[in-house]
């Protein structure tokens, strides 16, 4: 059935430095997104990429004594780069833009012309308070302490010519479309009485003080504002203002994931600069929450990063993406810990899914030599078990549809350990000592083959290869892995036959890996 197009992306990052966790974190949320978008037979389109001009970038390149095209390339394209970082965890972009790819560089200047024909822009002088690393002009009311609101750091007096685009004239309608388009809800309240409130004002969108940037065709020496040129590459990247791509059916896009620190950007500057150029809006920006590090936000410029590399490598891309996303609800902020990485692989994917699997593909073996009988004696046991493991589907497909992939996974686990529960409850073992009881072991195995397979195909998104390793150990062929048909429970052949391989979730020793991890990252 035709689903039609689902447009989900990242912020694109910037490359002054390698990503940490907290990046990797968003990219693996809107990959599970997507994989679970096209599981529903939607036709994805999953856009990642980098943010790579900029004064700070600029400056790192400088430092580095290196061009800063160069720069961005050892970063984003090098050994160990932001490219092989999401080969490393799996993902599946569909796309990925750099800003300083040409296309995008004629469609940001078709953009910026097109809105100064508008009158949109508009010639000033800028003066004002100016924060570096976030690349952004603050009034005296809105620092925090003195310092910058974003990231909390100095900023410096600063005065330049400049554009500036009419974000005021659309405060009325942004306030109008905030409800609804921007979640969680708490984030809607924080943009409304933070900025909406006070009074929206207009916006410096180009700098004369740097060069690293797109220029601005019309009036050379200024370049645009890094912003502008980067909420526009969630279009460019589709096609609009270029002919390298003719994408535009994915637009308006589904939904926007970024972190609750650029929440001010994506949810005023970008619909009022579509507004200003008659554009469809997107449907949704999600504000998530950030991984923090000893309560402190995890930040390159913090220098308190984790590394997702030497954790992925070590536990695999799986174990790390279900971590994430099991462990921090998607909207709030979490504490990152080695400790509850270690806690979570054990606890629920090498104990409860780990265990299940294992326990049930031995005993099938051990019972039947691996292939079930096709005779059947039903239990009392098996209703509620029967029951957890069919009503999944709809509980998932919920929570998935919310982005509250941690509810999701909940779900999902409450029916391994009700699994687990069972077999304690029919107690396969005193089964087997019968001849007389095989059909009703061979019924056991099979509620429990089937649990594990409905449970892999809602798990997939999240845990892609260990969920292919789990639905060859269980035998489920192809199309029992796909979505629909975990909708309904007794799909698997009354045959089935397993395959025995290794632990797909090996158990951790706590005390050994806290200790190898605290040595390295
Ligand atoms: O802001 N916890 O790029 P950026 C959770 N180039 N998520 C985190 C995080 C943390 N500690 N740290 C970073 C930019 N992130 C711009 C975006 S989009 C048009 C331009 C994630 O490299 C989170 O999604 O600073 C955050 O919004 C993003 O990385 C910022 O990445
Ligand atoms: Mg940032």
């Amino acid at each position: 059935m035709d689903k039609g197009t689902f447009y989900i992306t990242t912020p694109i990052y910037y490359p002054s430095d390698k990503l940490h966790i907290g990046h990797t974190y968003c990219t693996v949320a809107a990959d599970v997104m997507a994989r679970y978008k096209r599981m529903r037979g939607y036709d994805v389109m999953f856009l990642t990429g980098t943010d790579e001009h900029g004064q700070k970038i600029e400056q790192r390149a400088k430092e580095a004594g290196v061009t800063p095209q160069q720069y961005v390339d050892n970063i984003v394209t090098g050994e160990g780069g932001i490219l092989d970082l999401w080969k490393l965890m799996n993902i599946t972009n569909d796309r990925f833009i750099r800003t300083t790819d040409d296309y995008h560089i004629e469609s940001i200047q078709n953009v910026f012309r097109a809105l100064y024909e508008r009158g949109e822009i508009y010639k000033g002088a800028y003066k004002g308070l100016y924060c570096t690393p976030c690349e952004s002009f603050w009034t005296e009311s809105q620092l925090e302490d003195g310092k910058c609101p974003d990231c909390g750091r100095e900023v410096a007096y600063a005065q330049e010519e400049a554009y500036f685009f009419r974000q005021s004239k659309y405060a009325g309608r942004l306030a109008e479309l905030l409800p609804g388009f921007l979640e969680p809800q708490t984030r809607v309240n924080e943009m409304v009485n933070n900025f909406l409130k006070p009074g929206l004002e207009d916006i410096c969108v180009s700098r004369t003080s740097f060069t690293w940037g797109v220029p601005v065709d019309f009036d050379p020496g200024h370049v645009v504002y890094v912003w502008v040129d980067a909420l526009f590459n969630y279009m460019t990247a589709l096609g609009h203002g270029n002919s390298k791509y003719d994408d535009l059916r994915y637009w308006p896009c589904d939904v926007h994931f970024v972190g609750k620190e650029i929440v001010r950007l994506h949810s005023l500057l970008w619909p009022a600069m579509l507004m200003a150029l008659d554009l469809p809006l997107p449907k949704k920006v999600f504000g998530h929450g950030w991984l923090l590090f000893e309560g402190d936000k995890m930040s390159k410029s913090k220098g308190n990063v984790k590394d997702p590399v030497i954790l992925a490598e070590r536990y695999g891309a799986d174990a790390l993406r279900y971590f994430l996303l099991r462990e921090f609800p998607f909207g709030s902020d979490g504490n990152f810990t080695n400790e509850l990485l270690i806690s979570r692989i054990n606890s629920d994917l090498a104990n409860d899914l780990g265990n299940l699997v294992s326990r049930t593909v031995a005993m099938v073996e051990k019972y039947f030599g691996s292939k079930l009988p096709e005779v059947r004696e039903e239990g009392p046991e098996d209703a509620e078990l029967i029951g957890a493991a069919g009503s999944l589907h709809a509980a998932y497909e919920r929570h998935m549809e919310d982005f509250a992939f941690q509810n999701a996974l909940v779900e999902i686990f409450k029916v391994t350990s009700r699994a687990n529960k069972y077999i304690d409850e029919t107690q396969p073992w005193i089964l087997a000592r019968d001849e007389s009881n095989k059909p009703r072991l061979a019924s056991v195995m099979y509620a429990l083959l089937e649990t594990v397979r409905i449970c892999a195909v809602m798990l997939q998104p999240f845990m892609p290869d260990s969920c292919a390793e789990i639905f060859a150990q269980i035998g489920a062929p192809e199309e029992l892995r796909c979505y629909d048909s975990a909708a309904r429970f007794g799909a698997m052949p009354a045959d089935a036959q397993v395959s025995r391989g290794d632990a797909v979730f090996p158990r951790l020793d706590m005390a050994k890996e806290v200790e190898a991890l605290g040595n390295e990252v």
